[in-house]
């Protein structure tokens, strides 16, 4: 019998003692052993709830239990997880973990800690929710040169990019309508401003790149910008609006990372995941694209991501899992100097200024629309456009990165 912990018994932390239970028999069979969920760390109590008498208020009890073998972290935040999660891999305990922010931020640190004391750190729902993403990078596509890696990582903001490019919704409204519906919370900062997409993008791009790349250097930029008026330019065009995450291979040693909203063409399976669900687009030199998709949030499928981990964790008990994410940091290209199109829109009657600074574009009118008019640019660096858009000051009324 395999002992385990669960640290906070949250929304992910309820599922993991779920998805043990529901599945015990296809568990046990593919741990080789059985798994049980010894203690469950957590503030509260739960009078009632079945699994009320494992419930402990004292991360050492668990830690100083030689039983314990596996913990899941599903606490979240940089505090106290972080100083659990250190203290288990300390003494040998392999951690399992859905907190993203952890993982993006002392990722390679609890990856050294763990190899020292022959036991593992593992997150592959950190990203990508129950969609298996961490696997396939690390030990599927272990043939390939990633080249690129694309997302959509944040289920929120596809939910609300969907809804407005299919009801024509303004950003406040389907925002209000997200949160109701309890997909936005209540701040929703980290989900709209791009933060939690960044985190993501950075895991992957650091596993793409066996360095690590910084999420506090990655060029972040939200949806709180995209209007409804910019969907019917996009619709106008055949064309979608994403929250992407990518991550690009620009020499050997050299990586682009950014989260930005793009408009990209109908035929890009990326156009085609809509609400919640999630999806990572990966390019390797050899296989060219594959696609990884399903939900990227949610009690069960996050829950089953970290299940999925306890039984590679109960599989290699005192065994590493080969990781390579080194300390050492990636280098990372400067967004200025990359190069694209962009879509433009801008007021009515000021065609000609926006012509004069973005010569050989393409207008395009929507019929009926008359306070203003799309206008797609041709490649260019992001700081030439940057500076010929900021020109145009109070002309131009937004703009958005094309694939
Ligand atoms: N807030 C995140 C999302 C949860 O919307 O995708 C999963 O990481």
């Amino acid at each position: 019998m395999i002992q385990i912990a669960v640290l906070g018994y949250g929304t992910v932390g309820s599922g993991v003692v779920e998805v043990i239970e529901k599945n015990k028999d296809m568990v046990n069979k593919k741990s080789g052993d059985e798994i049980e969920v010894k203690y469950i760390l957590d503030l509260r109590d739960f009078p009632g709830d079945p699994y009320e008498a494992k419930v402990v208020h004292d991360f050492d009890v668990i830690v100083n239990d030689p039983e314990v073998r596996i913990i899941c972290e599903t606490m979240g935040g940089v505090g106290a997880a972080y100083q659990f999660t250190k203290a288990a891999l300390e003494k040998g305990i392999s951690v399992c973990t859905s907190n993203k922010e952890l993982v993006a931020m002392h990722g390679p640190e609890l990856l050294t800690i763990a190899r020292e004391h022959n036991c593992n750190y593992l997150f592959e729902a950190s990203v990508g929710g129950g969609i298996p993403i961490i696997r396939p990078l690390n030990y599927s596509l272990t043939a390939e040169k990633i080249e690129k890696i694309t997302g959509i990582l944040n289920g929120t903001t596809n939910y609300m990019l969907s809804k407005m490019e299919r009801e024509g919704v303004a950003y406040e409204d389907v925002l209000r309508r997200a949160q109701e519906k309890g997909y936005a919370e209540r701040n929703p900062e980290a989900d709209v401003e791009g933060h939690d997409a960044c985190r993501k993008i950075a895991i992957l791009s650091s596993l793409m790149m066996g360095k690590n790349v910084d999420s506090s250097k990655i060029y972040t930029e939200g949806i709180t910008a995209i209007t409804a008026a910019d969907f019917a330019y996009a619709k106008a065009c055949k064309k979608s609006i994403k929250l992407l995450a990518v991550s690009q291979l620009i020499s050997d040693d050299e990586v682009l990372a950014m989260v930005s909203p793009v408009m990209i063409d109908a035929e890009n399976p990326l156009s085609m995941v809509n609400g919640v669900f999630n999806a990572v687009m990966v390019t390797g030199n050899m296989l060219g694209d594959s696609m990884y998709y399903g939900k990227g949030a949610g009690k069960l499928p996050t829950a089953s991501a970290v299940v999925s981990d306890v039984v590679d964790c109960a599989r290699h008990l005192g065994k590493v899992i080969m990781c390579f994410w080194d300390k050492e940091d990636a280098k990372l290209a400067c967004v200025d100097d990359m190069t694209r199109a962009f879509f433009v829109r801008a007021k009515a009657g000021v065609q000609d200024a926006v012509k004069a600074a973005f010569p050989g574009g393409e207008s395009i009118t929507i019929p009926g629309r008359t306070e203003d008019f799309g206008y797609f640019t041709g490649r260019m660096t992001e700081k030439e456009f940057a500076a010929k858009y900021d020109s145009l000051g109070d002309k131009v009324l937004g703009r958005i990165r094309m694939e």
